[in-house]
């Protein structure tokens, strides 16, 4: 078997996995900064940076002691290139290349998006394309449709907010913190998902949308402060979460998948796992819904996909630079 290094830093994560073949995670470690941030409401760019350089040598340490590795034992190291914010990448990315170049040993630049698709094949390595895939976080909202590997449509994608992010907001303006989803998502089972009719999805569109929802929150909390904030929240989650569901649906009819899988930090949504597995079941679909800790950011997911990339193209080359607004690679 050979042992992958993976490293995350695209955004608020620092994280270092070592991963067997792709599919036998041997150690992940995700060293969270959502301490440092909480109190600006959102990730800082900078400090992300500043932390990830203090984090990446322990984390890195800590990855490849657990999976009993050290630097000569690695068949590769990779790193995610992008998207994500260009300073936090750029320590990732330079650590890893540092590691190629120490150990003799081949670098992989790995796309973040690719990533979140691979996390599923951690659990579930006998999963077959075509999939109907949903990628929700806090910095991205995407429909996929994943033909084979490496061979992906984008189907739909945010016009405005992500998910998360909306998620996010509306926490703050609820007086909840951050980062919101968990929170919304706790307070929600204690309210009413009727008692606000917040508006629904544009039916006609592949895209997604945030903003309107997150305006009509606003209006509502203006218009009603007597209102139960679990009734509010319980409302904007029934809201958000039935675009998603709605769009996945169509996405999978009209590409007639026979599987679905979620992604990102919003797949621990309890309501959208919920809702997921009852329109599987309605369909004759499978559902395939990974663990929490593989939705959000973490590095064993990047040594999956690097894993892949590796086979399918080589070694990544070492003047390879880092791209804070790549997408995902087009149908090839
Ligand atoms: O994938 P992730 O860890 O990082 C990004 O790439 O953004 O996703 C973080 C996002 C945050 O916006 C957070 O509020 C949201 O995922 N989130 C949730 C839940 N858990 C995390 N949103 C809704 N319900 C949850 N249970
Ligand atoms: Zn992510």
């Amino acid at each position: 078997m050979t042992d992958l290094l993976g490293i995350e830093t695209s955004c608020d994560e620092t994280a270092a996995a070592v991963v067997g073949d792709g599919r036998t995670v041997r150690s992940s470690i995700v060293s969270s900064q959502v301490d440092l941030h909480a109190r600006y409401g959102g990730v800082v760019p900078e400090i992300a940076s500043r932390a990830h350089v203090e984090l990446i040598g322990p984390v890195l340490a800590a990855a490849l002691e657990q999976a009993g590795v050290d630097l000569g034992g690695l068949g590769a190291v990779a790193a995610c290139r992008g998207p994500g914010l260009a300073g936090a990448l750029l320590v990732g990315v330079a650590a890893a290349k540092a590691l190629a170049l120490v150990g003799g040993i081949p670098y992989i630049g790995v796309n973040h998006l690719e990533a979140h698709l691979y996390a599923a094949w951690l659990e579930e390595p006998d999963l077959e394309p075509p999939l109907a895939v949903l990628i929700a976080s806090g910095g991205h909202t995407l429909l996929v449709i994943m033909e084979g590997h490496g061979r992906y449509r984008v189907v739909g994608q945010t016009i405005d907010d992500a998910a998360g992010e909306a998620f996010d907001k509306v926490a703050r303006l609820l007086g909840l913190g951050y980062p919101g989803g968990p929170a919304i998502d706790d307070l929600a089972r204690a309210g009413d998902p009727d008692a606000v009719p917040f508006p629904r999805a544009m039916p006609d569109r592949a895209d997604f949308s945030y903003a309107g929802l997150k305006t009509a929150v606003v209006h509502h909390v203006r218009d009603h402060p007597e209102a139960a904030v679990a009734d509010v929240a319980a409302s904007f989650q029934a809201a958000a979460v039935d675009q998603l569901v709605t769009k996945l649906a169509a996405a999978a009819d009209e590409a007639d998948a026979p599987t679905l899988v979620l992604g990102g930090g919003v797949a621990a949504n309890s309501l959208l796992r919920a809702r997921v597995e009852e329109l599987a079941a309605a369909t004759g679909r499978r559902a395939f819904l990974p663990a929490p800790r593989l939705c959000t950011d973490n590095a064993a997911m990047i040594a999956a996909a690097a894993w892949r990339r590796w086979r399918a193209d080589g070694p990544t080359p070492l003047d390879d630079g880092v791209d804070p607004s790549l997408g995902l690679p087009a149908l090839g």
